[in-house]
């Protein structure tokens, strides 16, 4: 699938803008900075699809990526990459704004199949993430949890902060028990959340 096409499909700031619902989706979910951006281009093994960027808070709409099949036709499955939350330096009407969006998407997106949320492995999981988990598990959409920049920290913090997200995980009832480990610097744990992410598609 990921060896066919991926192309960019359209960016949406409001709900009218998405595309139909024609694909089962994957979303990824994150803190600003988290590498949401940088996962999505790792998993589909192209460099610059979705923008990254050193400045928090860059990606502010719902992008959607086709991935799989024929361009022009209709794909095997959608990637979307969602804005970033907690960022500190956004102004409370650009918060709730974000939030209204996602909450609605959430809620009634049904090609939704799954969310990953993503966890910076220097971090774990703050408040921020834990809201965006209760959104998820009140919307019931299935979510992974997923350590990323793991090149960042040594092996023992990893195995820590990894035991510490699980334990969060098991507490929440629309999350997986398991907490993948990845970076997308390295590749380390791509080909298994490619794996995962096919199988959440039904692929
Ligand atoms: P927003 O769209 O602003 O919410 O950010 P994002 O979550 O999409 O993050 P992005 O992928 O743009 O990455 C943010 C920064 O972290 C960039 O400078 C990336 O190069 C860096 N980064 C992302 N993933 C990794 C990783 O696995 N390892 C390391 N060392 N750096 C990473
Ligand atoms: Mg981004």
């Amino acid at each position: 699938v990921f060896s066919g096409r991926v192309d960019f499909l359209l960016s949406a700031p409001a709900l009218k803008f998405l595309p139909d619902p024609v694909v089962p989706e994957i979303a990824l979910s994150g803190r600003s900075n988290v590498g949401k951006s940088s996962l999505l281009n790792a998993i589909t093994g192209r460099k610059a699809l979705a923008r990254t960027s050193v400045t928090p808070g860059r990606t502010q709409e719902l992008n959607f990526f086709d991935v799989g099949g024929v361009a022009g036709e209709i794909p095997d499955f959608r990637l979307v990459d969602m804005p970033g939350y907690g960022f500190a330096k956004a102004p409370p009407k650009v918060v709730e704004q974000w939030k209204k969006l996602v909450r609605d998407f959430l809620r009634g997106r049904v090609v939704l199949k799954r969310t990953l949320v993503l966890i910076d492995s220097r971090h774990g999981v703050k408040p921020p993430d834990l809201e965006m988990m209760e959104m998820l598990d009140g919307a019931a959409v299935g979510y992974r949890l997923v350590l990323t920049k793991a090149d960042k920290v040594k092996a023992s913090e990893l195995d820590e902060v990894h035991a510490k997200v699980m334990a969060e995980a098991r507490k929440h009832s629309a999350a997986y028990p398991e907490v993948m480990i990845t970076s997308s610097e390295t590749g380390m744990g791509i080909a298994e959340i490619r794996a995962a992410v096919l199988g959440d598609a039904e692929l």
